[in-house]
């Protein structure tokens, strides 16, 4: 069994994650999606709320689970037998970050390996951050983020 871990914030889950996810899909036989607890972010939505989110909108993918990890990242792909760390680069902006992570998690365990996925280009400068500040200050992001995303967004949210 092929098994990739798909790690992040995801707050919340947009359509460009979910693309990664979906395209993750068609190289491993299980992909999961591990929702770091990190509460110094001071996020948006709870580690639940963000990964019942993302449980519901890959409903349709049975290949997918969804967890949550605190500490290392390395550590919790040991725990769960996962050897491979996906991550989507948008930008060559990403990229310095990413190249960062992975290194760092390849010195941690050299057996880890981290491939790098690109997102539909329609969803190339999408972020979580940027959706929610376009989202809070009245604008339109339908078309960025899973239709259950948008219903939360809009409970959680007073727009300007
Ligand atoms: O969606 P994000 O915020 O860019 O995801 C970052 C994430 C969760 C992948 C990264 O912060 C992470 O793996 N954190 C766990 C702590 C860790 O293992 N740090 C050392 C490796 S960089």
């Amino acid at each position: 069994m092929r098994a990739a871990v798909y790690p992040g914030s995801f707050d919340p889950l947009t359509n460009g994650h979910l693309d990664i996810i979906r395209r993750g899909t068609r190289l491993f036989d299980r992909v999961l999606v591990a929702v770091l607890e990190n509460e110094g972010k001071a996020p948006l939505f709870s580690v639940g709320e963000r990964m019942e989110l993302i449980a519901t909108c890959t409903r349709d993918m049975p290949a997918v689970e969804v967890h949550s990890f605190n500490g290392l990242l390395v550590d919790f792909m040991k725990r769960v037998g996962a050897n491979v760390v996906v991550r989507g680069i948008r930008a060559v902006s990403d990229y310095e970050y990413e190249l960062q992570m992975a290194l760092m998690n390849r010195e941690l365990n050299a057996g880890v390996e981290t491939i790098f996925m690109l997102p539909a280009v329609e969803y190339t400068y999408v972020s979580s951050r940027l959706v929610k500040e376009v989202f809070r200050l009245g604008g339109d992001v339908a078309r960025l983020v899973p239709p259950q995303v948008l219903e939360s967004l809009r409970a959680r949210l007073q727009v300007v």
